[in-house]
């Protein structure tokens, strides 16, 4: 099989080493499982308590998930401006109560002017900074053209309706949490920088402060009297396509005209009784998440203690493989072909897998230990929504780093994204996530850049059974495996698997990483003994994952990420 050859030569040196199952201890009897929020009807979790409640107040009203999808994407923007966006992208999961299941792509795309080599310097070498600060960073958003499309395909209330609390939101201001008014401190010179001494985020904003908008609020009135052509035609793309140019950005007016966000049918694969359904690419995650869980699957991972070597060995061998096959195959499917079949293939996975042994760490290719650090990865924002007839929805979006290209465009009120650097810059340099690319993901104009972000939704025997997604950059896939087998195969709650501590692997750099404090120092030393190598007391967390789960009473959980200030309403 031409697959098979490929990754024979470009990944793994083959150590074969008979199967060893040397240990199958009982399941660990976990602790009394800390319970999330619960409902009856209907539930929203996302990375902000005004964002939550918005969004159930539109449901409340009698919108349904697209309806409450808009309002909470929109709410982000105002009062999660870290991650929520206009100026950004992401992807929307969607199984309607009837089992029908779709979703939404409104990444960004690299404008006209983008070239293959547009960050190299004359001598071919990555020119530092370009691609994730300022103007020359920011891929086309597709975040006012997405929620638009979805909301205008299934929901029910006016955008009038919907927008009406989130411009109050912007206008009467919400208040800064600790954890935003350290960000804002951190980066304030930085917004400074790009943006100048007079840009809004210069202000000195602490705890408990009340930040009010007004400029994004006018920009959303105008948004919902004009519709999504006010951001991509109207006042506002000129707005945008000028202050980009003046900051010598090459987005252009028609860029902004010629962007859709495009319906795409998503991945979908059983992993026992479970029908995971999930994104595909551009999003690398429906298809690197259907490689690990097709991997896993003989091997029964549930037999073993949580967190025990065993555990942890199937998990990181198997993401090892899929993210080889991930930075490899996967790109934008309008620009290459990606053999997506193949890889998800039963034969192919158990292929893949032959050289896997417990006893001993597989190698992912000579790089030193420790030369790229993971980047603190919780820029992105997932929501999930389930509203009171049954539909669900599984949105992760972004501006890709932290306050994205950190470019403000003070008019208009709101960040530009730095998602550029998602694409392969130069074949085999890593991004800020680590992460390695190839001609897959080499830039083209109008091409969209690879993603991980996973917005998933979970059947069990037919029915919903969880809505989950999360942020974290290349995390982002493993940390979302991590919670569906902590609900399903060690038997936690909603609340209690997102709290559960995470780990990750992404075949290069050739380390493992731990959330700090949280795993026992026998099993990293275990773990090492067996060749592995060990990021240590360099990661802060890994992931925010907000997730609804459908317990067996038929009431809902939400699982809120303390890691943030994540919230879960329902009613
Ligand atoms: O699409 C992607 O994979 C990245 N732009 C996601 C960035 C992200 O999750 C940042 N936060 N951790």
């Amino acid at each position: 099989m031409a697959l098979q050859k490929i990754n024979s030569r470009i990944l793994i040196s083959a150590i074969t080493v008979a199967f060893t199952f040397f240990s199958c201890a009982n399941k660990e009897v976990l602790p009394s499982a800390l319970q999330g929020e619960i409902a009856d009807h209907a539930m929203i979790v996302s990375a902000r308590d005004e964002a939550s409640k918005i969004g159930l107040e539109i449901i409340r009203s009698g919108g349904n998930a697209f309806d409450a999808m808009m309002a909470t994407e929109m709410a982000l923007a105002v009062s999660y401006p870290f991650a929520g966006n206009l100026g950004g992208g992401g992807f929307m999961v969607y199984r309607m109560a009837d089992g029908s299941t779709g979703s939404i792509d409104y990444r960004e795309k690299a404008p006209a002017a983008a070239s293959r080599d547009m960050y190299l310097d004359e001598n071919g070498v990555v020119i530092p900074g370009l691609s994730t600060q300022g103007a020359m960073a920011s891929g086309v958003p597709g975040t006012i053209a997405g929620i638009f499309e979805a909301q205008a395909k299934f929901g029910k209330l006016t955008v009038a309706q919907i927008f009406k609390p989130v411009i109050d939101l912007a206008e009467n201001g919400f208040v800064v949490s600790e954890r935003q008014a350290l960000r804002l401190t951190q980066l304030r010179e930085t917004f400074i920088e790009v943006n100048g001494p007079k840009t809004f985020f210069s202000k000195e904003v602490k705890g408990g402060d009340t930040l009010k908008i007004p400029v994004l609020a006018a920009t959303l009135k105008r948004i919902a009297l004009n519709g999504r052509d006010e951001f991509y035609k109207g006042e506002t793309a000129k707005a945008i396509a000028a202050h980009l140019k003046s900051k010598g950005g090459i987005i252009t007016e028609a860029d902004l005209a010629n962007y859709e966000a495009v319906w795409r049918d998503p991945i979908e694969f059983s992993y026992k009784d479970l029908k995971i359904i999930s994104m595909a690419p551009p999003s690398s995650g429906g298809v690197t998440i259907a490689q690990i869980f097709g991997m896993i699957q003989p091997y029964l991972i549930g037999q073993y203690t949580f967190h025990s070597a065993e555990h942890i060995q199937l998990l990181v061998e198997a993401e090892r493989r899929a993210y080889a096959d991930r930075n490899f195959y996967l790109g934008d499917p309008d620009f290459v072909s990606i053999p997506v079949a193949e890889l998800m293939a039963v034969d192919y996975l158990k292929f893949r897998m032959e050289d896997f042994s417990f006893e001993k760490a597989t190698k992912s290719a000579d790089i030193a230990a420790g030369e790229i650090a993971f980047a603190e990865s919780m820029e992105t924002t997932h929501y999930s929504i389930l509203d009171a007839d049954g539909n669900a929805v599984s949105v992760t979006t972004t501006l890709n780093g932290a306050y994205g290209s950190k470019l403000y465009i003070d008019e208009l009120g709101f960040f530009m994204n730095n998602e550029m650097d998602d694409f392969s810059s130069k074949a085999g340099v890593p991004n800020m996530f680590g992460l390695i690319g190839v001609e897959a993901n080499s830039i083209t104009a109008g091409k969209r850049m690879l993603s991980s972000m996973t917005p998933t939704i979970v059947e069990k025997d037919g029915e919903l059974w969880m809505v989950v997604g999360t942020p974290g950059g290349s995390t982002i896939i493993t940390s979302v495996v991590q919670t569906i087998l902590n609900v399903y195969e060690f038997d936690m709650g909603m609340q209690e698997a997102v709290d559960a501590p995470r780990f990750h692997h992404q075949w290069l750099p050739d380390l493992v990483s731990f959330e700090p404090d949280s795993f026992d120092s026998l099993l990293i030393a275990n773990l090492k003994s067996k060749g592995y190598q060990i990021l240590e007391n360099n990661n802060p967390i890994i992931g925010k994952v907000d997730a609804i789960l459908v317990l067996p009473s038929g009431k809902l959980e939400g699982g809120a990420d303390p890691r943030g200030d994540d919230k879960a309403v329902g009613y």
